[in-house]
């Protein structure tokens, strides 16, 4: 196995252990079976994953607990976006990660309250054991990732189709799956910066540009994770009159093209940090995966 694979391994036992403790005292009885249950359904947990590694990054040491709060509460969100998007007014999945989704396993009032509830949850878990500045940065990157100048804003692009140039799928797919995963860079080093601040409010200030390297590494990434996507799903996704998508557009060559060469320009970008290795692996993993 290799060190990225094993460290991957390592990242997700310590989240998964922590989403498995978010919803305690759920009422009515019963209803926590259905929040769990798209908790547990194997998500590859890349979020989380690039959260804590941006941390790692920053801080030049290995610490899960220092980006525990956001990389969890990210995933919630990204959970959520997954149960709302498999519905039936959406792209009406029956399965998701090979197993039924939500609304079919349960049915779709509840599936719709369980993303509900998620979402809510998450803006709670990303305030967590932070402190007030910290805390307060947290939910304004949950926000701008999560809401019309992030994910909805591209899920509502793509829900109402009609989008046949690259520029504007980029800006898209840079709101539905860049939001997110710039999100989680950016407040791994957020989570970094403020552990070791006296003065966490100064800190967060002085190192803004800091934040925005690491944004715009994320928002790279998120995109040549996304042009990965559609290589992976190039068969399936070939027939004439479906959504619109980067291979169709620019043919399946040209993508792979693109999404390494989006890859290569975002580990150069973070060369500088304390410990930018791991990230860095996780932005060649984000276009040479296999799922
Ligand atoms: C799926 O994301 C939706 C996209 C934004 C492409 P992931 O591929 O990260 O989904 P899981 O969590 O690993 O199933
Ligand atoms: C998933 O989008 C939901 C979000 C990214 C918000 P897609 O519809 O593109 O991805 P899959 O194919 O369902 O995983
Ligand atoms: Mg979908």
């Amino acid at each position: 196995m290799s060190a990225l694979a094993a460290w991957m391994l390592r990242c997700r036992a310590e989240v998964d252990r922590d989403l498995g403790a978010v919803f305690s005292d759920v009422w009515p009885v019963g209803f926590d079976e259905a929040l769990i249950y798209p908790l547990t359904t194997g998500g590859k947990r890349i979020r989380p994953a690039l959260c804590h590694a941006a941390a790692q990054a920053v801080l030049g040491s290995e610490d899960f607990k220092v980006a525990r709060s956001p990389a969890l509460a990210i995933e919630l969100v990204h959970t959520y976006s997954l149960v709302h998007d498999d519905l039936p007014a959406m792209d009406d999945d029956d399965e998701r990660r090979g197993r039924p989704t939500v609304h079919v396993a349960f049915d779709e009032a509840t599936a719709v309250l369980v993303g509900d509830a998620l979402l809510t949850e998450a803006f709670a878990v990303t305030m967590r054991d932070l402190p007030a500045p910290t805390a307060v940065r947290m939910v304004e990157e949950l926000v701008r990732a999560s809401g019309h100048r992030g994910m909805i804003g591209g899920q509502v692009a793509d829900i109402r189709g009609g989008v046949e140039d690259v520029d504007t799928l980029l800006r898209l797919h840079g709101g539905k799956t860049g939001g997110l995963i710039s999100c989680a860079t950016t407040t791994g080093a957020i989570a970094a910066v403020s552990s070791t601040a006296t003065d966490v409010a100064a800190a967060l200030r002085e190192q803004a540009d800091l934040f925005e390297t690491l944004r715009s590494f994320g928002m790279l990434v998120g995109l040549a994770f996304q042009l990965a996507d559609d290589v992976l799903d190039a068969d399936e996704d070939a027939e004439e009159g479906g959504p619109p998508n980067f291979c169709k557009l620019l043919g399946v060559d040209e993508t792979r093209r693109r999404a390494a060469s989006l890859a290569d320009e975002a580990i150069a970008m973070v060369d500088g940090l304390a410990a930018p290795q791991r990230l860095q692996d996780l932005a060649r993993f984000s276009v040479e995966r296999d799922h």
